[in-house]
């Protein structure tokens, strides 16, 4: 039920001052705790796949842990972009910028098949760097993103204008 996530949403802690001065961190650590809350969130991301979405990718590392969880429960496979120096064989890597210096992530070979279908699944959206970056490796894959979804979007940052023509869901907007 509604009433079920939100309480689910409800254990999001809110840490001030995290990673520095100023940010309003967004906790998801006790709603994993928690095993209904888990389940009901996992369970609200999974029915909110895009019609013909064939497979998850996932972002290291707090998207892995809803990835894996989305993917299992849909009978789908698991596509986990890297940050650097992980993969042994790398398809394709995106360089980003953030606030401070740059950020990379890697697809891994024999993942992504052209023309699969498929929806990149992360906790947070923030300035939209991650699931832009994240959209042009599987592009690149010749793979086609059918959406966004994530726990937690933080509006004020318009993550979602960095992903033109990607449909985002998120649980819950702040
Ligand atoms: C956080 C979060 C997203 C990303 C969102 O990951 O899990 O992946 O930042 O930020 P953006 O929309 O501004 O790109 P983080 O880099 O902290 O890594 P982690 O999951 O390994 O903790
Ligand atoms: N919480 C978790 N991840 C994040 C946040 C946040 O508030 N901002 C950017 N990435």
């Amino acid at each position: 039920s509604s009433t079920a996530l939100d309480g689910a949403l409800g254990l999001i802690r809110e840490v001030p001052d995290f990673p520095e001065p100023g940010v309003l961190f967004r906790d998801i650590s006790p709603v994993l705790a928690d095993p209904a809350a888990f389940r009901v969130l996992v369970d609200a991301m999974a029915a909110g796949l895009p019609a013909g979405t064939d497979a998850v990718v996932a972002i290291e590392a707090r998207g892995f842990i809803l990835g894996a969880a989305i993917a299992y429960a849909s009978g789908l496979g698991l596509v986990c972009v890297r940050k650097p120096g992980k993969l042994p064989a790398v398809r394709h890597r995106v360089s980003y910028a953030l606030e401070y210096g740059t950020a990379t992530l890697e697809l891994p070979e024999d993942t992504i098949r052209a023309g699969q279908r498929v929806a990149i699944v992360d906790d947070v959206l923030a300035t939209g760097g991650t699931v832009a970056a994240t959209r042009e490796l599987v592009e690149h894959a010749g793979g086609i993103v059918t959406g966004v979804s994530v726990i937690l979007e933080l509006a004020f940052l318009k993550g979602r204008d960095r992903v033109p023509g990607v449909d985002v869901t998120a649980l819950v907007t702040t």
